[in-house]
């Protein structure tokens, strides 16, 4: 079964579409079957492509972001998902506020998936402006997430 998973960040133009590259690249190295999206809380950026920038540090270490286009995330993501990771702890406040009554999709940090004790928010280059290290948390985040798909693809998301 598909498993269909939405990455969530502020812009949808660095973290977030780099999350969907990267772990497109990961799951077909790993033969997953999934369905990939991703999207922001805020609508500044709509219709845009990924950051410049954040587009040029994902070539670097071989992932292509470039058809990717910014979308606002609505309520609607919550019945079109099977869990919707964000990358920080204020996505996910402000996704919770969308969230239709009674329902229970899986709202997931994205660093709750490395094997690191405690989890963190993935920092947003936008500001700190080190597109490198938010591609090398991801790369991880996303290699935690393919070994608990791989693990237990069909249970409950952790
Ligand atoms: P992202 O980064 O949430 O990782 O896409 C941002 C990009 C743009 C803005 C904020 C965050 N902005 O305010 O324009």
């Amino acid at each position: 079964m598909t498993t269909r998973i939405l990455f969530v960040c502020l812009g949808n133009i660095c973290r977030s579409p780099a999350a969907e590259a990267v772990f497109r690249s990961l799951s077909e190295e790993a033969g997953l079957d999934v369905s990939l999206d991703s999207a922001g809380t805020a609508g500044y950026h709509i219709g845009k492509a990924p950051y410049e920038p954040m587009q040029e540090a994902g070539i670097a270490r071989g992932y292509d972001m470039s058809s990717l286009r910014a979308r606002q995330f609505s309520a609607a993501d919550f019945t079109d998902f099977d869990v919707i990771i964000g990358m920080d702890m204020d996505n996910i406040a402000d996704m919770k506020t969308k969230r239709p009554n009674g329902n229970t999709t899986p709202i997931r940090l994205f660093t709750d998936y490395t094997s690191d004790s405690k989890s963190s928010d993935i920092p947003d280059p936008y500001y700190t402006r080190d597109f490198e290290g938010a591609l090398q948390l991801i790369e991880k985040a996303g290699a935690g997430l393919i070994a608990w798909l791989q693990k237990d693809g069909s249970g409950t998301f952790p």
